[in-house]
């Protein structure tokens, strides 16, 4: 059935484009983008006046968990999670069991994707063979595959001659390798970020400089190997200082920053409720503020949840044994609207560019804009709908949000996914 989408504010920053627009969707695809479209007989007709209506979103950082962690999530339950958060498209993390780092792997996310998926996934493969970072994964099978990236996420590469050699080689392929800049020395086996906040609670410190060694040293290998190098979860206004210093001399580097680490920070750990227990740990409101103010001037280019469910028994433990992650696909765009863009500290444009035009880019993947004749992957937001966080109402199997309970305005009401609804309310929309 064709779909006219009439009178919301289209934003599409690839085409800098920010005004009233009407859509046409017929088939998977959209035929035609003006204002004051006529519906064709027929279609059905979605009035979005008041709406803002954008490229679909992409995350490029979630755990989907399958194979292998299916109490966390699963490729049905993570893609329903994204849908139901406003998202289109995925690119799902390698810490897998089996770990994503060879093709049987990744044609089986794909084919997962296919059969139970409601939104694109686009896996990334491992960078090491068993996220063990000693030897690099068969990157070339991997790209052959479909990968889209190669990550060891999750954990840190700490060999540099590894790092090295996996910029080199996925350079060969195109492919950009995602950083999770952590020193595990340096860690130290800590549970929070080091500061006045874990010395009131007694919990043990990771400092900012665990990830900012990282940074420095990965920043340095992507100049010597001229690969392309992509900042995970940029937490400290360290590791912001060292990214616009390389950018500046043009090293090829990338960087995305995760809700959580643009509005919340580790006051929140007073509380010791293990969902505020995330690798890199949340900060101070001045790291905080940092990578803010560096996603606004656009030297963080992507906006990316690193969604990361954990099973309920999982993290019903003290804070010491709890694993790290939160979730966050169903409360990523109204957590950004509430604490970025109503204050005034960051734009639509800069949020909508930095869930669509920049992923798509850096992943080179389609999307991430709404071109007449290319997929119709839209999203639609209600800028004024006030709604709790009820982390029981999320369809991720993950319910490790400190967010419960809070009230949250901005939350998406529409996902389509190649011309055919999959989200409306809040509600997934089984075919
Ligand atoms: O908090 C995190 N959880 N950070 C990561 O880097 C990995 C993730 C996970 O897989 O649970």
């Amino acid at each position: 059935m064709a779909i006219l989408i009439k009178g919301g504010r289209v934003i599409d920053p690839a085409r800098n484009l920010d005004g009233r627009q009407d859509i046409l969707i017929e088939g998977e695809k959209i035929t035609t983008l003006a204002a004051n479209l006529e519906a064709p007989a027929g279609a059905r007709v979605i009035d979005a006046g008041g709406m803002i209506v954008t490229p679909g979103l992409i995350d490029m950082h979630v755990h989907l968990r399958e194979p292998g962690y299916e109490q966390k999530e699963t490729i049905a339950s993570g893609t329903r999670a994204a849908a139901a958060g406003g998202f289109t498209a995925v690119a799902c993390m390698a810490n897998t069991n089996p770990v994503a780092d060879s093709a049987s792997v990744i044609y089986f996310i794909k084919e997962k994707a296919r059969q139970e998926g409601v939104v694109r996934v686009y896996p990334v493969g491992a960078l090491s063979k068993g996220l063990e970072g000693k030897e690099i994964a068969e990157i070339g099978d991997l790209a052959a595959a479909g990968a889209v990236a190669i990550s060891d996420d999750g954990r840190p590469v700490m060999n540099a001659l590894v790092m090295r050699h996996a910029l080199e080689y996925a350079k060969m392929f195109n492919l950009p390798v995602i950083s999770h800049c952590e020193d595990e020395a340096l860690a130290n086996d800590g549970l929070m970020h080091e500061g006045l906040v874990a010395t009131i609670l007694g919990l043990r410190g990771i400092p900012a400089a665990a990830e900012e060694v990282m940074v420095a040293r990965d920043l340095i290998l992507a100049e010597l190997t001229g690969g392309r190098l992509h900042l995970a979860h940029v937490s400290t206004a360290g590791s912001v200082r060292l990214l616009k210093e390389a950018r500046a001399r043009g090293v090829r580097v990338t960087a995305e920053a995760t809700p959580h680490h643009l509005c919340l920070t580790d006051m929140l750990v007073e509380s010791y409720d293990t969902s505020t227990k995330v690798n890199p740990p949340l900060r101070p409101a001045g790291d905080v503020a940092a990578v803010a103010a560096a996603l606004a001037a656009g030297d963080i280019d992507v906006i990316a949840s690193d969604h990361a469910p954990h099973a309920d028994e999982d993290k019903d433990v003290e804070y010491d044994y709890a694993p790290f992650g939160m979730v966050g696909l169903e409360t990523a765009v109204p957590l950004v609207v509430t604490e970025l863009i109503l204050p005034g500290k960051l734009t639509w444009q800069q949020a909508i560019k930095s869930w669509t035009a920049n992923p798509a880019r850096i992943l080179n993947i389609p999307g991430g804009s709404l071109v007449p004749g290319g997929v119709a992957d839209v999203t639609i937001i209600d800028p004024d709908m006030e709604k709790e966080v009820d982390v029981n109402e999320f369809y991720s199997r993950g319910h490790n949000s400190p967010l419960q309970g809070r009230k949250l305005k901005g939350w998406p009401v529409l996902t389509i996914v190649g011309g055919r609804v999959v989200m409306e309310n809040g509600k997934i929309i089984e075919e």
